[in-house]
């Protein structure tokens, strides 16, 4: 039943991942292009767990920008440049970031003012490319732990087979 959109609130949270990165390993058997699994894969996190915003950033220039990918929410701004806003920095630092109180965080973006937490995970590539940031965004403070970055990197294992930065671009 890979045509559905599954709820997973009521799961523990690596629970939730399991069955979600096996529903996105279903959803995208034998599919090989990157913005078809980035549109699968925000609609399917973002319809999991309810939250205000799910999306991708891609590396458009390597090391310099990023670009406005596949997301569920309202608008998102389209360029980031790299070292900027939880985005950029994820990127920039190749490392997952969690923002428990957006407000403490020097440099937020702010896309909808309603976002009080955020969890940025950078999407690797084949040969350890960096294709984009996967982004969430909750409307209340402290959404996001060790779990959501464990589980993110599950769901986003899938991009390790897709070629090169500035992929997408
Ligand atoms: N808050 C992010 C910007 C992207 S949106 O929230 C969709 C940031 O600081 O990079």
């Amino acid at each position: 039943m890979s045509e559905l959109t599954l709820d997973l609130r009521d799961r523990p949270r690596p629970q939730a991942y399991a069955e979600l990165a096996a529903h996105v390993a279903a959803v995208l058997d034998g599919v090989r292009d990157p913005i078809a699994a980035m549109a699968t894969v925000a609609a399917l996190v973002h319809h999991a767990f309810g939250h205000l915003w799910s999306g991708f950033y891609r590396v458009v220039e390597p090391g310099r920008l990023l670009r406005v990918g596949p997301y569920q929410g309202t608008l998102g701004c389209l360029e980031i440049a790299f070292g900027r806003g939880v985005c950029g920095t994820a990127a920039a630092e190749r490392r997952t970031i969690i923002v428990p109180d957006v407000l403490d965080f020097p440099g937020h973006i702010v896309c909808d003012p309603r976002a009080r937490s955020e969890i940025v995970v950078p999407v690797i590539g084949r040969g350890e490319s960096l294709i984009g940031v996967f982004d969430v965004d909750a409307s209340y403070p402290g959404a996001f732990g060790a779990a959501d970055a464990e589980g993110l990197d599950l769901v986003l294992a899938w991009f390790k087979q897709v070629d090169g930065e500035g992929n997408g671009g």
